[in-house]
């Protein structure tokens, strides 16, 4: 077996067409579950919507919901750019993402704060897959010299990583007004708010309510 050094070397000297045709294979592939996760979440965004309470978290999923439309014209583009046909791949981990949603979705109150927070939970963990997709797809471009396609990729990755900021602040904003219900409640014995650890760095903690 070859070492993974020499293998590399001899991949960027252009002598390994078998690892090239390979990870071109492997990116089509992604690319194709990438599309279908990106479309089943524009629908599953308009349902989130619809069912969240607040009027901050149904916005932030509208908004996300039109952001993802681009992004699904995006990937076209990129279907288009390395001359294959547009097509998914069913993905069984974006329908269990999904399905996770629409189970908080059935086992809140409607009109509860609860509900809120477990759709973010649930926006997030898509995100979060969202973010590993594209995060690897964009690798896999770079090292195929896609170029263009990796310009496109690294706009829909920073926007990924952008909602997934949002939600982490929509998830803080929750903790607080929590926080400050309990100081008016019994005064002096909570603090007027909490700060998750880690949250002003742009690296999110695991889940979205820092716990
Ligand atoms: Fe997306």
């Amino acid at each position: 077996m070859a070492a993974l050094a020499d293998r590399i070397a001899s991949f960027f000297s252009g002598n390994d067409s078998n690892t090239d045709e390979g990870l071109r294979d492997l990116f089509i592939s992604e690319l194709k579950s990438v599309y279908y996760a990106e479309k089943r979440a524009v629908d599953a965004l308009g349902d989130q919507a619809e069912a969240s309470t607040t009027n901050e978290v149904g916005s932030a999923f509208i908004n996300h919901q039109n952001e993802s439309r681009v992004q699904v014209e995006r990937l076209e583009e990129i279907f288009r750019i390395i001359g294959i046909k547009v097509a998914t791949h069913t993905s069984d981990t974006i329908d269990g993402l999904i399905s996770d949603a629409k189970r908080v979705i059935s086992e809140t109150e409607p009109g509860s704060l609860t509900r809120d927070a477990g759709l973010i939970i649930a926006a997030q963990k898509i995100e979060h897959y969202e973010i590993a997709a594209y995060g690897s797809l964009l690798t896999l471009a770079k090292t195929l010299d896609f170029s263009q396609s990796a310009e496109l990729l690294a706009k829909t990755l920073e926007e990924e990583k952008e909602e997934d900021r949002k939600l982490t602040i929509l998830a803080e904003s929750f903790v607080n007004n929590r926080s400050k219900e309990e100081e008016e409640k019994h005064p002096g014995s909570h603090h007027a708010s909490r700060h998750i650890p880690g949250s002003d760095s742009n690296v999110t903690l695991g889940g979205p309510l820092g716990i």
